[in-house]
């Protein structure tokens, strides 16, 4: 399964609606939502509200990126406001089973992501339980950065342990996503293109989206 996941981060908020609708028009599958506080990454951006907001504005499942300190006090309160996956960082978690239990619990998917310095290895006792892996392709915090190239060799990993152990999870990727990474991402095993300054940057976001989805489908 490969699904084109846009990151509404790039995004133009005095005019969200309008620029979903044309990720909508170009096959988007998902929307990714990402959340951050200032503390876990040096940015600020939003909550359940615009969660909320954005889950009014479109009929595609959210994708809820917690880049925050203490991601299980807000939860409930992202499910509520309508998140289908939501993964929360290894590096802050301390009682991942746990978290991931309560993601599940409280209906959502249950997502984990690695930043680029954190190996695949620190996941190995919850793969079993993870609807989602997200592996960080730049340092969270900002959109268009370059992609980071052992990424790829991190995504192979999952990919291989996931066929070996016929684990379910899917494997996102998400950071400097465009034409020129989308394809080694891809055949690396990757199921889940995060992209947001490719797309929404871009003059034509609808055809721009398009370009991705393509090249995931071939
Ligand atoms: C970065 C965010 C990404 C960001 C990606 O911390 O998690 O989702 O939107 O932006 P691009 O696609 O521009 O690298
Ligand atoms: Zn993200």
């Amino acid at each position: 399964m490969k699904l084109l996941a846009p990151s509404i981060l790039s995004a133009d908020f005095s005019n969200l609606s309008r620029e979903i609708r044309y990720v909508e028009l170009a096959g988007a599958d998902i929307i990714h939502c990402d959340v951050m506080d200032g503390k876990f990454v040096p940015n600020i951006t939003f909550g359940p509200l615009v969660v909320s907001a954005v889950n009014k504005i479109t009929g595609l499942p959210l994708d809820v990126h917690l880049m925050i300190e203490n991601p299980d006090l807000h939860l409930e309160a992202f499910v509520n406001a309508g998140a289908d996956y939501i993964t929360v960082h290894q590096e802050e978690v301390i009682h991942l089973n746990r978290t991931l239990n309560k993601i599940k619990e409280l209906g959502a998917k249950a997502g984990v992501a690695i930043n680029p310095a954190t190996p695949v290895e620190t996941l190995t006792e919850v793969l079993d339980l993870a609807d989602l892996i997200l592996v960080m392709s730049v340092n969270p915090g900002f959109g268009g950065q370059q992609f980071i190239p052992n990424s790829i060799t991190k995504i192979r990993k999952l990919s291989d342990l996931k066929q070996k152990y016929g684990y379910k999870y899917l494997i996102e990727v998400d950071g400097g996503i465009n034409k020129n990474t989308i394809q080694q991402a891809s055949d690396a095993g990757c199921n889940v293109f995060v992209a947001g300054s490719s797309i929404f940057s871009a003059d034509n976001i609808s055809a721009a989206a398009t370009e991705l989805k393509n090249l995931i489908q071939q």
